[in-house]
């Protein structure tokens, strides 16, 4: 491919006829009068072939005729007399050839070429203003969409808050009135209506869950997450919510290990919150991980912090997705035909309490081999020490 035009400030190649340079950005419709004006110091300045604009600027002989310096029969001898002498093999510019001629002299070329770069800026600062306009324009649009975006925000956050709080009250009712049945304030349940009533207060136990959940999201997201600091470790914790597990992974057919190490130092966490935390680590975990897996859950002292891990041989999560998981009510897996259940609010609503602990979650993970969870507590001493 031949490139017919050279940028006069990069000096790359132009591929097709333009007003901008595509490399550097050079204004080449400023470039063609220059070289007007450059031509008549010397034709060695000139190199190679510029472009030539013709097409985006007024031509200089145009501009002549206009400013009746010249004739349109002046005009069409020099441009006959520029074709005879490229055919000689000479590049002859309008205004050379027209001082060849004798119709003009130097300084009347000049002048006009120096007339032409003015209207080229003007126009070019016309333009400009006019960008800077639309510019302005687009960025008040923008910020309007914004604003509203928020608003919307704003206005969903709240939904769910009152949504939520208005769901507890009849629930925690049922709740009430479910578990009298069960221990026969109504009169005696037979084994039959006692499985059903364990149904009922297994299934009200998880929308209870998610109520709640909800809830503690909200205030997450206005940033009224209040934690209870206490010094524990992390072993009290870890231990009831692995009791709950058990259940979970031997009904599926999963090795559920637990390696913490002795003397864990104490860190200042929120008993209950952070409990949420592991429960929610090791609900993921099992979920994601098919009979006979693995899921391990790991406690340690690492220089100055409590180090938990929560690692499973499940499903795994692509690289590229690995951010995304955090994000609130999302899935990987948001298909109607998905095969885990879930709101996939966990992991946002997990981020913020461990962010509001001071710490960062972390995720690794291999498709198909599995993730692991972690994050670390300063331990109370190095706590104090940072402080002091
Ligand atoms: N241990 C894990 N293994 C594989 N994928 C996971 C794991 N934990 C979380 N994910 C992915 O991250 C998503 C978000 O998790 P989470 O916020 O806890 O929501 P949920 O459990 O309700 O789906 C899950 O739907 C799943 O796609
Ligand atoms: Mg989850």
């Amino acid at each position: 491919m031949t490139h017919a035009f050279i940028c006069p400030q990069c000096q790359k190649p132009i591929r097709k006829v333009q007003r901008y340079c595509e490399y550097c950005g050079a204004d080449l419709a400023i470039d063609a009068p220059l070289r007007e004006l450059l031509s008549s110091e010397s034709d060695q300045v000139m190199g190679q072939v510029g472009l030539e604009p013709e097409i985006l600027t007024p031509r200089l002989g145009e501009t002549l005729v206009q400013q009746g310096k010249i004739t349109t029969q002046q005009l069409d001898q020099a441009l006959i007399y520029q074709q005879e002498q490229a055919t000689l093999g000479r590049q002859v510019r309008l205004g050379r050839a027209l001082r060849e001629l004798g119709v003009l002299d130097e300084v009347a070329v000049d002048e006009a070429v120096t007339v032409q770069i003015l209207q080229l800026q003007e126009a070019l600062k016309q333009a400009n203003q006019e960008l800077e306009q639309h510019v302005q324009m687009r960025t008040e649009e923008l910020r309007q969409a914004l604003e509203r975006i928020r608003e919307l925000y704003q206005i969903k956050s709240n939904f769910i808050a009152n949504v939520s709080h208005e769901l507890r009250t009849p629930l925690t009712m049922l709740k009430g009135y479910l578990e009298m049945m069960r221990e026969g304030a109504f009169g005696e349940v037979n084994r039959d209506q006692e499985e059903a009533l364990e149904a009922l207060l297994k299934s009200e136990n998880r929308l209870e869950k998610l109520i709640d959940d909800l809830i503690l999201f909200t205030y997450a997201e206005r940033g009224e997450l209040s934690l209870t600091l206490i010094p524990c470790q992390m072993n009290e914790v870890i231990t009831q919510k692995v009791q709950e597990a058990q259940l979970q992974a031997r009904a599926k057919g999963i090795t559920l290990q637990v390696e913490i190490s002795e003397n864990l130092p104490f860190v200042f966490c929120d008993i209950e919150k952070m409990g949420w935390v592991i429960g929610e680590l090791l609900t993921n975990a099992l979920k994601f991980t098919p009979s006979n897996g693995v899921v391990q859950i790991q406690a340690e002292d690492n220089q100055g912090l409590v180090h938990v891990s929560v690692k499973d041989t499940g499903i795994g999560i692509a690289n590229k997705r690995l951010e995304e998981i955090f994000m609130p009510f999302h899935q990987l897996d948001s298909s109607t035909t998905r095969h885990y259940g879930g709101t996939g609010l966990g992991l946002a609503l997990l981020q913020r309490i461990v962010e509001a602990h001071g710490s960062q979650v972390k995720v690794t993970s291999e498709v198909g081999n599995g993730s692991c969870f972690e994050f670390s507590l300063p331990a109370i001493s190095t706590a104090i020490e940072e402080q002091t």
